[in-house]
């Protein structure tokens, strides 16, 4: 059987994102230079940045480096960046993609989402207007310097919210997703809207949960010789999801984009269906009863319940 060439996905925008980005959530600085110089020479063409990580400055940096050394070009990358909750007011959309452009010293993004459903003004959460900060990215779109714009961390509900009133509908929606948090649901819906499911923390944060501890990863990996990593991370690509891995270890960040020349046979992908699920990045904090946003963690994920385990998008 052919393996399917899954390098790039093709978005909503007709642009191609390709499959694997370096994740630099808590990418440190002072480390996050050398991963990124390390990734893109061993063949990674997708950076996932935020502004809320403090390390944009730090991978322009770099960036600029790698264009200046002739490494790759500036057309050649693709480079997402996220609104943190504080910026959602329209007036403030533009300035903060601004300063997120000038600290990665670039012209244009690839692609830029509203990293949560989720606003918060002078250290309070306030009530989520998502309709009117979506105008102001739909400004950023019409203005060429965000060729695609997206959204994180939406429920199928919020997300359906969004396409009733949005003039440009979402390209992206990046959610946690692994063996472990497979969203069946939302990937149904993302699939059917043409919505593009990028998928944050693919590796369950590594040692920081038990996931990759998982017995099916690791009989899988033994029989393909793979790692219990490269499983979780192939499995992915294969359900047709951008995953964005976060390392700052070369041999990891090489090992985590060596995907490309196997793929888990059908007899072995439906093993897939027998993980408990759980979910990692619960993000409480954005939750409150005196809050005029959020109350409880299932307004926040409107799917949060134990009937989410064991199901399965297969
Ligand atoms: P490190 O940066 O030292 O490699 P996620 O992307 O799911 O959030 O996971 C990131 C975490 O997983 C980080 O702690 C990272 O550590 C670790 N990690 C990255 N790649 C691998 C890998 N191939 N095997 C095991 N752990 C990994």
């Amino acid at each position: 059987m052919a393996i399917e060439d899954l390098r790039c996905f093709e978005l909503n925008t007709g642009a191609k994102i390709p499959s694997v980005g370096l994740g630099t959530w808590l990418a440190a600085p002072g480390v996050v230079y050398d991963a990124i110089s390390t990734a893109v020479n061993v063949g990674y063409r997708h950076i996932d940045c935020a502004q809320i990580y403090g390390n944009e400055k730090e991978i322009g940096d770099a960036l600029k480096k790698l264009f200046a050394n002739g490494v790759v070009k500036r057309e050649e990358l693709w480079i997402t960046s996220k609104l943190w909750c504080t910026d959602h007011l329209p007036e403030d959309v533009p300035k903060a993609f601004d300063r997120t452009l000038c600290d990665l010293q670039l012209d244009y993004l690839d692609l830029y989402l509203i990293h949560w459903p989720v606003s918060m003004k002078n250290g309070r959460l306030t009530k989520p207007d998502i309709p009117s900060t979506w105008k102001a990215m739909e400004a950023l779109y019409d203005s060429g310097k965000a060729r695609a714009i997206g959204v994180s961390n939406f429920s199928v509900k919020k997300l359906q919210g969004l396409l009733d009133v949005a003039r440009v509908p979402p390209a992206v929606n990046q959610v946690e997703l692994h063996p472990s948090l497979q969203q069946p649901n939302l990937h149904a819906f993302c699939k059917s809207k043409g919505v593009h499911l990028s998928g944050y923390s693919p590796l369950g944060k590594g040692v920081e949960s038990n996931i990759l501890k998982n017995p099916v990863l690791h009989t899988t990996a033994e029989k393909l010789g793979k790692t219990p990593a490269q499983i979780a991370l192939r499995w992915g690509l294969q359900m047709g999801h951008s995953i964005l891995p976060k390392s700052t270890n070369t041999a990891r960040i090489k090992e985590n984009i060596d995907l490309f020349d196997w793929s888990i046979p059908e007899d072995l992908l439906v093993n897939f269906n027998k993980f408990e699920q759980e979910r990692i990045v619960p993000a409480e904090q954005f939750v409150s009863q005196a809050s005029p946003g959020y109350k409880t963690i299932e307004e926040l994920w409107d799917d949060w319940s134990s009937k989410m385990k064991n199901q399965s998008p297969r």
